[in-house]
């Protein structure tokens, strides 16, 4: 990964640039960087802000060879790498780091990192359809500051750590840690995904932003072998493939 490799001080978005790069030709792996993003985006149609040359945002063009019901584990598996990388950079993240499912990265109960995955799909010569998926990642590293709306349910590795961290560095480590988590079979990154999300167990809400699907209530009993969330709602058993998952006390 990230052998192809483009670096903007400023761009919109890293997804757009890397999804010009994919209708370019990119190759799987293709890297872009930037300092900061004018126009982030993140899951569900949302803002993804970062606090310019402190925080990290980066997109990897991908071509996996997976099938179709396989896809959405790129991103759960990109989660677990986030998870890693911030566990291995400093020895006092590591006990608080968690996932909230789908695939948001916690550090002692507060959003640290962010992962969307945008499956676009091509037509080869034979006329079969193969996917590229442009799998972006923010991670909060030494921003100090966010905006009133947000300060209760975010950090930064540097405020949780209380030192900043080398950014290049943790890049290294995420690539590494990407490569690792990729290379498991769809089972294991299911498992290990479960075994890293606190919530499963509880009773959970599900909100769906962005549609007029109401929410659902259930307890959640893990992930389906998609990486959907398993929930058991009125007596009945619900693959969830996409929302925002609050805990109920
Ligand atoms: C989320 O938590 O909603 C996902 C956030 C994803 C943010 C990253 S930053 C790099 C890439 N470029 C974007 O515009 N978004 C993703």
């Amino acid at each position: 990964l990230g052998r192809a490799h483009r670096h903007h001080a400023t761009v919109g978005s890293t997804q757009s640039a890397a999804a010009e790069w994919a209708d370019a030709g990119a190759p799987t792996g293709a890297l872009v960087t930037a300092d900061h993003q004018s126009e982030g985006r993140g899951r569900l149609g949302r803002v993804w802000a970062d606090e310019p040359g402190r925080d990290l945002a980066l997109s990897l063009v991908l071509r996996p060879k997976l099938r179709p019901e396989h896809l959405g584990l790129v991103p759960l598996a990109a989660a677990l790498a986030v998870c890693d990388a911030i566990s291995g950079a400093n020895a006092r993240l590591a006990s608080g780091v968690a996932l909230k499912w789908p695939n948001d990265v916690l550090l002692e109960g507060q959003k640290v990192a962010g992962v969307l995955g945008e499956t676009r799909w091509r037509t080869c010569g034979s006329g079969s359809q193969s996917p590229t998926v442009l799998l972006g990642i923010g991670v909060n590293v030494n921003r100090r500051t966010f905006p009133p709306e947000l300060a209760a349910r975010a950090t930064s590795l540097a405020l949780t750590s209380g030192a900043d961290l080398d950014r290049s560095q943790i890049l290294a480590d995420l690539l590494l840690a990407l490569e690792r988590r990729f290379a498991l079979s769809p089972e294991a990154i299911v498992h290990a995904a479960e075994a890293q999300i606190p919530a499963l167990g509880n009773t959970l809400q599900v909100g769906f932003p962005g549609t007029d699907r109401a929410p659902l209530i259930g307890t959640a009993l893990g992930l389906s072998p998609s990486g959907a969330l398993r929930l058991e709602a009125s007596g009945e058993i619900v693959d969830v493939h996409a929302g925002e998952t609050t805990v109920l006390p």
